[in-house]
């Protein structure tokens, strides 16, 4: 295996000393650039990327030409494991996610099987050999997936959603349905993150987009738990280095404590927590990983860097922490915004660093 580059991503993961904070984006690979709109364009739609190996490795690379990343990040959705259950995956334009095929009764839950990564999803694994061998050693690759809770909710729904009323429904009235989903999706992720460490990826997310959407005890019984059981079954050592694993709740800032607790190696914050605060609350067991508002890329390149110097000195000197922002980059973002955090991130957080 060729040597790493760059690992200031996976040092940091590892709390070890850096340079300077290594900084990505959630969702740097997207449509507000234009040569990712061309990718998707020239394939048709958004899976027709996802499911060609060599055009998600190119959409992959393409932030990486523009900016000086610290780490990729597989392209692919995290809605590939429902898809490959057989509820039928399409996206309409402007709308979103569409299953034709939701998931909403017992035996609907009863009929899904655990997937079988390789076998279900090559594509995923294939386009994580390829971006392995394209990066060579430039920076890690991170892999990723849903957390249970949240693609339940997609499952139930049958899409995006306000309110969650059919998933909460589900919990609240039938929570062994509901339990029984959620340990088949808990089995499906840990095997899917596990092969796509196998292909190659060197650290792995799991989104917990919607977990911040429920009550404190919900949240332990039917997020938390499953997220749990995936940390305690994933692969953590690979090529002789630790394969870290980073939990994102969104809104999930009241949770840092039993996150920490999972034995993850890094928490991902939204742009809602002081990140300070969370660092004296959880920074002696995990890395922190966050968190400007991405609406913050809007603003004028003297405000991005106002604010980056904020988080920098709210988190203070010292190792532990992966800049990125608190949510995805957005479609209307101007690319030169998205080249002036990544680029201040570096040259302002040198002197919080010793190494
Ligand atoms: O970060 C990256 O660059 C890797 C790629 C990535 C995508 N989706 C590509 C994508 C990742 C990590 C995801 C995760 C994902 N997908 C999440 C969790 C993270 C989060 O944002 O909270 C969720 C909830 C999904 C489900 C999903 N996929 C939705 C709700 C949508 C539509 C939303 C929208 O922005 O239109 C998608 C589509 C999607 N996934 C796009 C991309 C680049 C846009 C598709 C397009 O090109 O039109």
């Amino acid at each position: 295996m060729t040597e790493l580059k760059n690992d200031r991503f996976l040092r940091a993961l590892e709390r070890k000393p850096v340079d300077v904070t290594p900084v990505w984006m959630m969702r740097q690979a997207g449509r507000y650039l234009p040569e990712y709109r061309a990718t998707r364009a020239q394939a048709g739609d958004f899976m027709a990327v996802c499911t060609n190996p060599e055009l998600a490795c190119e959409v992959t690379l393409q932030p990486l030409r523009r900016y000086p990343l610290d780490a990729a990040i597989l392209f692919s959705d995290i809605l590939t494991i429902p898809d490959a259950m057989g509820l039928g995956l399409y996206f309409e334009t402007g709308e979103g996610p569409r299953f034709r095929k939701p998931v909403q009764d017992a035996a609907a839950v009863e009929a899904l099987e655990v997937i079988k990564p390789e076998a279900d999803l090559p594509y995923v694994m294939d386009a994580v050999k390829t971006i392995r061998r394209e990066l060579n050693g430039s920076v890690p690759l991170i892999g990723f997936s849903g957390s249970p809770w949240t693609l339940a909710t997609y499952m139930v729904e049958g899409g995006s959603s306000k309110d969650f009323r059919r998933a909460k429904t589900m919990a609240f009235n039938e929570p062994e349905v509901m339990h029984m989903l959620l340990s088949k999706l808990a089995d499906s992720v840990t095997a899917y993150l596990n092969a796509q460490i196998e292909a190659g990826a060197q650290a792995v997310q799991i989104f917990d987009t919607w977990g911040g959407a429920l009550s404190d005890r919900a949240y332990q019984e039917f997020s938390l738990n499953y997220m749990r059981q995936i940390v305690n079954g994933l692969i953590r050592e690979r090529e002789g280095r630790k394969v870290p694993v980073i939990l994102f709740t969104k809104n999930g800032g009241q949770w840092l404590e039993s996150m920490a607790d999972t034995g993850c190696d890094a928490l991902g914050l939204d742009w809602t927590t002081n990140i300070g605060d969370a660092r004296s609350r959880v920074g002696g067991q995990v890395a922190l990983q966050g968190n400007m508002d991405p609406t913050m890329l809007y603003a004028s390149p003297k405000r991005i860097r106002q604010e980056i110097e904020t988080i920098l000195s709210s988190y203070g000197h010292g190792d532990g922490h992966i800049f990125n922002l608190g949510h995805g980059i957005t479609p209307e973002v101007d690319p030169v915004n998205a080249g002036v955090f990544i680029e201040s991130v570096h040259e302002l957080s040198e002197k919080y660093h010793s190494a």
